[in-house]
């Protein structure tokens, strides 16, 4: 199926409350995510990004105003709804790939399965087959320490994968890569669309990234700006 929404966000604000004043992040957000599509979240620092980011996926709650994911109105649920749902339905990728350091790349992709009740056995064969994805098969067992930074965002990238979800998040996750390291992690977010029908929103300033974007969407002083 063809734009098929995936994603609805309806007047949504998110106000930040401080000791003697409260900032106003989200000033009422509409938009819509299309499914197995890339669409890239642009803007100046401070202007929204991450905080738009984060209540799309259901990280966080908008003060007010409706998110619907998947079908799902995450403004309804409780906490504890919430985090099952994200457990399952939506992968995120950071810029700093918080990987465990004391676990090896196998272990990192395969703990969210654990988490979400397979069997540890299941979760390092499931593990292997998410390597195999990000081109990393024969680094399995290496700690994080012993991947270069690229490596490592790809493990990320395969464990924001681990629980299929339908939905995958990504907070500038070429920032700290250099050029070569950047495009292979587009190409794979590329062949993840097209081939497994994921959908992306990625928060970027890397130009080749906006470029392959098939949604561009600019946010200021929170508000998106028409005409994108
Ligand atoms: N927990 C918080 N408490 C108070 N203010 C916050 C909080 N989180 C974010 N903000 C403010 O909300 C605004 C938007 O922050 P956000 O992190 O979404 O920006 P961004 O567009 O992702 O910026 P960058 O490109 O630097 O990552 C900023 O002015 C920030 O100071
Ligand atoms: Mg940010």
């Amino acid at each position: 199926m063809q734009n098929e929404v995936i994603i609805k966000a309806n007047k949504v604000t998110k106000n930040f409350k401080m000791e003697s004043k409260t900032f106003e992040a989200l000033k009422g957000v509409s938009m819509e995510i299309y499914s197995n599509k890339i669409s890239v979240i642009i803007g100046s620092s401070g202007a929204g990004k991450s905080t738009l980011l984060h209540i799309l996926g259901a990280l966080d709650k908008p003060t007010s105003g409706e998110v619907t994911i998947n079908g799902k109105q995450i403004h309804l649920m409780n906490d504890k709804q919430v985090s099952a749902f994200r457990s399952t339905e939506v992968g995120f990728v950071f810029q700093f790939h918080h990987l465990l350091p004391e676990f090896s790349a196998a272990e990192n992709i395969a703990i969210p399965l654990m988490i979400a009740g397979k069997s540890k056995k299941q979760s390092l064969v499931r593990a292997e087959e998410l390597l195999e994805l990000v081109g990393l098969s024969s680094k399995g067992d290496n700690k994080p320490a012993e991947l270069s930074g690229g490596e490592q965002q790809r493990i990320a990238v395969a464990r924001a994968l681990a629980n299929n979800p339908s939905i995958i998040f990504a907070d500038e996750p070429t920032g700290n890569l250099d050029s070569i390291n950047s495009n292979s992690i587009n190409k794979i977010f590329q062949t993840l669309r097209d081939e497994l029908k994921k959908t992306f929103v990625i928060v970027t300033h890397n130009a080749e990234l906006m470029k392959q974007a098939d949604y561009l969407y600019e946010i200021k002083d929170g508000v998106i700006k028409p005409g994108n």
